[in-house]
């Protein structure tokens, strides 16, 4: 069942491209992008979005509602359902809501949902179990297409979130009439590429399981990164956390000399996500301030970068969401990596369930 892998969690991650695929099936013409489900003038009629979730699909979530400001141009919010739900929350009423769950189990975002259609606002589900409580909960659905994940650790439903929202985004965007054709054509090109920029290369798995016999120690690690790159660096973060028991945070680059700079030495490892695409100059000084304290540097990037104790070399593209697909699959082969050296059962790391239906 694991088809010549180690464990679900590897297969699932080398599985990503055929998710993208699959997702991407109908849904793309030369100018736009079409979603059976519902008429993009469905969607012309909300003022503002809030994005709902826990975990993993909290990430999605926070990545989502960069993409539908930026290409969209409509308001996002995101909420932590735990948070959401006892917070008595002002809702726009006239805004759509979203919930985004693998499970489509998940108590504390299911109970959002019910919150929000209660206070009659229009709902919509990004799950992956097409029978789930929260697709028969919400007005409408989109499901993810990523196939039955069996590792706790979420990676493909991960990336199935992420591209499933960049593909609302866009189809917000036509409805709205904010980008014109050839920014249209140019994000439908880059979706395009994203089946080959996840595919797995061996060299780039080589080198990651042999770098990281160097950090199996130390005192902790922050992922960190800016604008798109900051939900990946918190993902990155809770991959490796939840089945390395390692210490991991993700931070906005930032937001590092607001405090934790203060823990910066040696045993602190950086992992930096610094994007050409993407407020590179910027990361860039951040990460010359933690190196200056001495903090280990892990960089990925395209670009060499003489303070980088490591240097995890990926592909340049232009597209910050190609860039961020790139990164994604190095983060979560890293995780799994230095999880596997310390003798974890990274598909069942302790403590967690795949589904947590108590809140
Ligand atoms: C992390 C992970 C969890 C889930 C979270 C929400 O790898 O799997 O953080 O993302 O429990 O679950 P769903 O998406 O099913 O609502």
């Amino acid at each position: 069942r694991k088809e010549g892998f180690r464990y679900f969690m590897e297969k699932e991650i080398y599985e990503q491209p055929q998710v993208l695929a699959d997702i991407l099936t109908g849904r793309l013409r030369d100018e736009a992008v079409t979603l059976d489900e519902f008429p993009s003038a469905w969607l012309a009629n909300f003022s503002s979005v809030t994005l709902c979730a826990c975990g993993t699909s909290y990430h999605a979530a926070l990545a989502g509602s960069y993409l539908l400001e930026r290409l969209a141009r409509v308001p996002a919010k995101v909420e932590i359902a735990s948070e959401f739900r006892y917070r008595d929350p002002v809702l726009d009423p006239r805004g759509l809501f979203v919930v985004i769950s693998q499970s489509g189990e998940t108590a504390d975002t299911l109970e959002a949902l019910k919150l929000a259609k209660a206070q009659g606002l229009a709902t919509l589900a990004l799950c992956n179990v097409d029978n789930s409580s929260m697709v028969r909960e919400a007005s409408q659905t989109l499901l993810l297409r990523a196939g039955i994940e069996k590792g706790v650790a979420s990676t493909k439903a991960f990336s199935a979130q992420v591209m499933t929202l960049w593909l609302l985004a866009l189809y917000w965007a036509q409805s709205r009439d904010t980008l014109d054709t050839a920014r249209r054509v140019e994000e439908i090109a880059a979706m395009r590429r994203t089946l080959d920029v996840v595919r797995v290369q061996k060299p780039v798995h080589e080198r990651l399981h042999r770098l990281s016999k160097r950090y199996l120690h130390g005192h902790g690690f922050f992922f960190i990164g800016r604008d798109l790159f900051y939900p990946l660096a918190l993902e990155g973060a809770l991959k490796l956390k939840e089945i390395s028991y390692l210490h991991a945070e993700g931070y906005p680059a930032g937001e590092m000399k607001h405090g934790p700079i203060a823990l910066a030495d040696a045993e602190l490892f950086t992992i930096a996500l610094m994007a050409r695409s993407t407020l590179y100059d910027k990361i860039k000084s951040n990460v010359e301030e933690l190196s200056a304290r001495d903090a280990t540097i892990i960089a990925i990037s395209t670009e060499d970068f003489e303070l980088a104790d490591d240097l995890i070399r990926i592909r340049a593209f232009e597209h910050p969401m190609l860039e961020f697909f790139e990164m994604l699959v190095v983060v979560q082969l890293l995780a799994m990596e230095i999880a596997i050296r310390l003798g974890n059962d990274v598909d069942m790391p302790r403590n967690l369930a795949k589904s947590v239906t108590v809140e």
